[in-house]
């Protein structure tokens, strides 16, 4: 079958040679904290200070990151593939957008957003988020990192589960497969008649239910990836592909 819509999943393995840390690896970016102490809405309530401390500090570490060859690859698929494109990532950095990739949402939230616990209203926020920050919008001090905390709905769900089911083709890049729903989505994808792809340094949990697995790492696993599907597909006038 032609492919024409593709769905990327990508996980924090796609910015591990960033210097960004794996949530898994063994430089883990919990730095000593369990992820109940700062990744659920319960430790939000019970340490704010802690919690908002965490999140400022890995959004201070954003600005002294760049985007890497495969953030660079997928931004060259997203301009130059003629059909459908959706990349979802779980990552909350911005290394996807600066790498200039615009048919991308974030599953997981954003580190460069707030969130308004009280009106709901989200605000772009590039520094430091104190417990207490006053919402701009209703003045109340209730603001909060805009990440998808454990036991909070992933955003985007509709969007991505029609994008997974008119999917001729689904890769999945640097995750583990230890969340759901997005270790689901490979057979999600699989079930509408997706084939599935997955690029990662090392067999994820979910590595089974993949027609195919490439071990290796993202930057250079992705970028020849990216060359290979351009040039395959035939509508596809650029880069050397056939017109
Ligand atoms: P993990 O840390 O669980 O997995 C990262 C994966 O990337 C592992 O399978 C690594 O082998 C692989 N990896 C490491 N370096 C790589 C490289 N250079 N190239 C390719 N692959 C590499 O991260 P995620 O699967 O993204 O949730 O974690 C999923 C979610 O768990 C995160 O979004 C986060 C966390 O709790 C929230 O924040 C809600």
């Amino acid at each position: 079958m032609p492919i024409n819509n593709i769905v990327v999943l990508t996980g924090a393995g796609i910015s591990a040679e960033s210097g960004v840390a794996t949530f898994r690896g063994p430089d883990g970016l919990w730095e000593g904290h369990r992820v109940e102490d700062v990744a659920t809405p319960q430790a939000l309530r019970r340490n704010p200070e802690l919690v908002h401390r965490f999140y400022d500090l890995r959004r201070e570490k954003l600005g002294t990151v760049e985007p890497n060859a495969a953030h660079l690859a997928l931004a060259r698929l997203d301009r130059e593939w003629p059909g459908e494109l959706l990349v979802v990532t779980q990552n909350v950095d911005d290394l996807h957008e600066r790498a200039g990739l615009t048919r991308l949402v974030h599953m997981h939230g954003e580190l460069l957003s707030a969130l308004c616990a009280s009106c709901g209203a989200k605000h772009r926020w590039p520094g430091a988020m104190p417990a207490g920050t006053v919402c701009p919008g209703c003045g109340e001090p209730a603001l909060r990192p805009d990440i998808v905390f454990f036991g909070e709905m992933p955003e985007h769900m509709d969007r991505i589960e029609r994008a997974l089911a008119d999917a001729q083709l689904f890769v999945s890049i640097g995750t583990s497969g230890a969340v759901y729903p997005a270790a689901g989505f490979v057979q999600t994808a699989a079930y509408h008649g997706a084939r599935t792809l997955e690029l990662n340094l090392e067999r994820s949990a979910g590595s089974a239910w993949f027609d195919e697995t490439r071990l290796g790492p993202a930057g250079t696993l992705v970028p020849a990836w990216v060359e290979e599907v351009l040039n395959s597909s035939p509508a596809y006038s650029g880069g050397g592909g056939p017109a």
